[in-house]
């Protein structure tokens, strides 16, 4: 069942800046990552979700719910983690944590303290006063704190470090089993591969492509540099039939992509050969992504 649907929504701001035709689904109990470069429009499509403005074209629904026309209950139902988090003036963390079960209607003490507990809040001083970091771990502490069944989480991490971070993956990946529909942007490639189970890349205001994580993790190719004992053995190796990347006849070194399915058929080469030196090299998500980061491609083709 898709839990959140989206459809051609539109907001443009002028200048070439908004979200034009945005389309996506998220089904039940899905983790999204929604990834694409600064000011590509993933915030505007996150509050737009979240019913803050009113979409010039298109839809979004949460729960088959209008999310502009019912913005008050998704208020009080939706898991929302802003991207950027503005607190209240004149309130310490307990009185921010007590208005926002007030609003939130967070009844589960239980689960309140746990989470207070495992993101380390400290529970004293002015919130206007805490570093970012604590800023944005009580802003998830608000997000959760009514056991939501879908999350919108707006660069949950940016701001936490490393173990917080963990904390935070760790905890997602608990909310998945439990079930919950996610939807995550982030500019963290290892945090998008180690929870979602779709990506779409956003750029320019407009979706480029939705990949499944599955997919993305069996294309994944290798580079091998292999380093060769003499010249005759790095001149006879260019005649194996692989991608060469790089070539070095100085050092007879070749790096050669392979891909999986072609891992065998390199090792039979290989034992042809005297190899000094080979080095592995996996490609990542990040470089799967990057080329559609940067701005010198066109994408009318993908
Ligand atoms: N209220 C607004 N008025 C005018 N322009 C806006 C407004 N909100 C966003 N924009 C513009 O819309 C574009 C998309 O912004 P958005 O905040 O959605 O980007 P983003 O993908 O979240 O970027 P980042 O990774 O930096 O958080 C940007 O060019 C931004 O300047
Ligand atoms: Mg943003």
């Amino acid at each position: 069942m898709d839990k959140i649907v989206v459809n051609n929504l539109t907001k443009d701001y002028g200048h070439g800046r908004g979200i034009y035709d945005v389309s996506f689904t998220v089904k039940e109990g899905e983790v999204f990552g929604f990834l694409g470069p600064n000011g590509a429009g993933k915030s505007t499509t996150i509050r737009h979700l979240m019913g803050f403005s009113k979409p010039q074209k298109g839809k979004a629904a949460i729960d088959k719910l209008d999310c502009w026309k019912k913005h008050g209950q998704l208020m009080k139902e939706v898991g929302y983690l802003p991207g950027e988090v503005a607190l209240p003036d004149g309130l310490n963390s307990k009185g921010f944590v007590h208005m926002m079960q007030g609003l939130r209607n967070a009844q589960n003490q239980q689960l309140i303290k746990e989470l207070l507990e495992r993101f380390q809040l400290k529970m004293t001083g002015d919130v206007k006063k805490l570093s970012i970091g604590e800023k944005r771990k009580l802003a998830v502490v608000a997000a959760f704190m009514n056991d939501p069944d879908v999350l919108l989480l707006d660069e949950p991490t940016s701001g936490l470090d490393p173990v917080m971070q963990e904390v935070f993956i760790t905890f997602v990946k608990e909310q998945k089993e439990k079930g919950k529909t996610v939807l995550l942007s982030s500019h963290i490639f290892s945090e998008v591969e180690a929870l979602c189970d779709r990506i779409a890349i956003i750029k320019e205001g407009k979706i480029i492509t939705v990949v499944d994580a599955e997919e993305v993790k069996h294309y994944k190719r290798k580079t091998f540099e292999v380093t060769f004992q003499s010249k005759e053995e790095y001149d006879r190796f260019q005649k194996e039939p692989f991608e060469f990347r790089e070539v070095n006849p100085d050092e007879h070194m070749l790096a050669m992509v392979v891909e999986d399915r072609q891992t065998n058929q390199f090792v039979q080469a290989s034992s042809g050969y005297k190899i000094t030196k080979m080095v592995e090299h996996q490609q990542t998500l990040e470089e799967y992504f990057m080329h559609f980061y940067k701005s010198d491609r066109t994408f009318g083709g993908i």
